[in-house]
């Protein structure tokens, strides 16, 4: 990216915050659905985890959580992001970092056995994917896996036609042939690619490439999948936040909260 675009971007996310805290308050059905998806598949023995994309930090410390073995680390275009996100969740195994990661000179200094994009590789410009494939040909672990969630190009298309201005400065489609090409890329295999239907028939897709796929017994792990209930993240939220900021406080989110959560027809946990 060059740096005039890279500052839009970085300033874009910034002021993000408001619009994070709420799908964490509220339990955006999108992200519940990826951080299940990506609990199920990284395998139990995972020692290290890399969240490209964390944004607030949310998913990171989820899996955090669910991978106390494994040290998991976050990195965010935007400092304003990274910071929310070290406040909000602190964890001996978890760190969270500012990082570009269509830079030239990004790099961590180790590999990583496990890497999450959570509606994050749309956002990466086409002309910087062969750098960010470099990139992650070298974080990924010699047996390590990649597991994605995006949009699909149905859903940006529609986004394009009725609803532009919830696109973001980089919104580029992603195909069944990105994700072969990233495979090809990183020497491996494309292992899972199925579409999810989150508010459209078809709205997201869910990808896997494994470096060296692995067959072996459904783990109990995979029934297990969790996140925090959603009564501990509204507590979280007021006391690491300025409360009188906290969003849940505008009547259409607590609305949504209170109906979702009593009547318990949420599409949230
Ligand atoms: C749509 S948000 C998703 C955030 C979070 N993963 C989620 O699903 O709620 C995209 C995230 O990618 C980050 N991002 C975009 N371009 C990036 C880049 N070049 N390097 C690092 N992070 C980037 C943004 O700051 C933002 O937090």
């Amino acid at each position: 990216m060059q740096q005039e675009q890279r500052e839009r971007v970085e300033a874009f996310y910034d002021g993000f915050q408001e619009k994070l805290i709420t799908d964490y308050l509220l339990g955006n059905p999108r992200i519940v659905a990826a951080i299940r998806f990506m609990q199920e598949h990284i395998r139990p023995a995972c020692s290290s985890i890399l969240d490209i994309g964390c944004g607030m930090g949310w998913s990171t410390y989820e899996f955090a959580r669910f991978f106390p073995e494994a040290t998991v680390q976050g990195v965010d275009i935007s400092s304003e992001l990274a910071s929310l996100a070290r406040r909000m969740f602190a964890l001996s195994n978890l760190s969270y970092q500012k990082a570009d990661v269509t830079s030239e000179s990004f790099a961590l200094g180790r590999p990583f056995d496990a890497i999450t994009l959570i509606d994050v590789y749309e956002h990466i410009p086409v002309s910087d994917r062969p750098a960010f494939h470099g990139h992650l040909q070298r974080l990924l672990s010699d047996q390590g896996q990649i597991l994605i969630a995006s949009p699909t190009p149905l859903h940006q298309q529609w986004l394009r036609e009725h609803a532009p201005e919830g696109l973001q400065p980089v919104d580029e489609d992603v195909t069944l042939e990105d994700m072969q090409a990233l495979a090809r890329a990183l020497e491996g295999q494309l292992t899972v690619f199925h579409y999810r239907s989150i508010w459209n028939t078809n709205d997201y897709f869910h990808a896997q490439i494994e470096r060296q796929p692995q067959y072996q017994k459904i783990g109990h792990h995979r029934q297990a999948a969790r996140l925090t209930p959603r009564l501990q993240r509204l507590l979280r939220t007021f006391r690491y936040l300025n409360w009188r900021n906290n969003p849940i406080l505008k009547p259409e989110h607590l609305k949504y909260f209170l109906k979702t959560f009593f009547l318990n027809n949420s599409p949230a946990p």
